[in-house]
């Protein structure tokens, strides 16, 4: 008996050692010391026995089962051990790299422009006025002196809410009323800046939502020299000293006498080229003198009170600044795009 035990320990123990997970140690288990395992048998033997080998045979037999209990929960250890070692060596982090830098947002460059204009003007006493995109089809047109019909209403279509007389604005000058009918009869120096709408074909040129600011001075013995004054000063600190203006004769309904405010091309200074489209000059706002019936319209007596305006694009001087050839990827959401400001 004693030998068919120690038989049965050698091979107990080598396939122990061979067991590589824990499936294979309960089966192991079962095998051996379960009650139905390799050992029982053994414990019942024992009874057969002669009385004086009984003793040397139990307690061989106590021996083995505890030495194989004792190289099963070993055996456990050691698995689990090194279970976690693989797991640990998976999971490795290097706590010596460096971390990723996280990406920082930055400025729209439509929004970069309209800051520097914001600047410029709080500098010449101008305040920030904000009026509302969605306009009344009175205000955006006809307190602006432009009645239905009006044929300058052509270059003005825009996009129309179901509401009977709602619309987007195509241009910030209604803002002026806005403005006019809160202060007055205060005098005013404000701009107004704010994203506009129109209904037309979008090219390179043109988009159909863009940024305008406009500009309004209300007072007593305003003049087109104050206008002009602003104008250049305003054209020098965004585009660089010394620049030279020039007052174009126009049209705009909403005032009298009207301008095109040109400069000297930023790019060849005067002497034509591809930007200007060899003119020498660069139109950069619409302007002039608040017609009567705006003002009236605005609360505001013109036979006392006189005042300039002036609206401009923001998108057109940031692709002059910047040497952007579409207006379209200003709102195209293109990342490729916007990261270079
Ligand atoms: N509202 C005009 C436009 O969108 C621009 C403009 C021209 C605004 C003359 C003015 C102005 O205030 O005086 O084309």
């Amino acid at each position: 008996m004693l030998d068919a035990l120690r038989e049965l320990e050698t091979k107990a123990q080598a396939e122990l050692q061979s067991a590589s997970d824990s499936q294979a140690l309960q089966g192991w288990n079962q095998r051996y010391l379960g009650r139905k395992g390799a050992l029982a048998p053994f414990f019942l033997q024992l009874r057969d026995l002669p009385r004086e080998e009984r003793p040397l045979a139990g307690q061989t037999l106590n021996q083995v089962k505890q030495a194989l209990t004792a190289a099963l929960e070993e055996r456990q250890e050691a698995l689990k051990a090194g279970e976690r070692a693989a797991s640990m060596a998976a999971e490795a982090i290097d706590v010596t790299l460096p971390g990723r830098a996280p990406s920082l947002g930055r400025l729209h460059p439509s929004t970069a422009t309209l800051r520097r204009i914001y600047a410029i003007f709080a500098d010449m006493g101008f305040q920030v006025y904000r009026a509302p995109d969605v306009e009344t089809d009175m205000v955006n047109f006809e307190l602006l002196n432009i009645p239905p019909h009006h044929p300058a209403r052509d270059m003005w279509d825009t996009f129309y809410t179901t509401r009977e007389g709602v619309l987007l604005r195509t241009h910030t000058s209604p803002g002026q009323i806005r403005a006019m009918r809160e202060y007055c009869p205060e005098p005013i120096r404000v701009i107004l800046p704010g994203m506009c709408y129109r209904y037309e074909q979008v090219t390179a040129r043109s988009e159909m939502m863009f940024y305008q600011v406009e500009g309004l001075a209300v007072g007593k013995n305003i003049t087109m020299t104050d206008l002009k004054g602003v104008m250049a000063e305003y054209a020098s600190r965004m585009f660089g000293e010394g620049r030279t203006m020039r007052f174009r004769a126009s049209h705009f309904p909403f005032t009298e006498p009207s301008v095109e405010v040109d400069m000297d091309c930023i790019l060849c200074g005067g002497e034509g080229c591809r930007v200007c489209k060899y003119t020498g000059w660069l139109e950069i706002s619409g302007a002039g003198m608040v017609h009567p019936v705006v003002l009236r319209n605005g609360g505001y007596d013109p036979q006392v009170y006189s005042g300039f305006a002036f609206g401009m694009g923001v998108e057109r001087p940031a692709m002059l600044m910047h040497g952007v050839t579409d207006i379209r990827y200003f709102f195209g959401n293109d990342l490729r795009f916007l990261g270079q400001f």
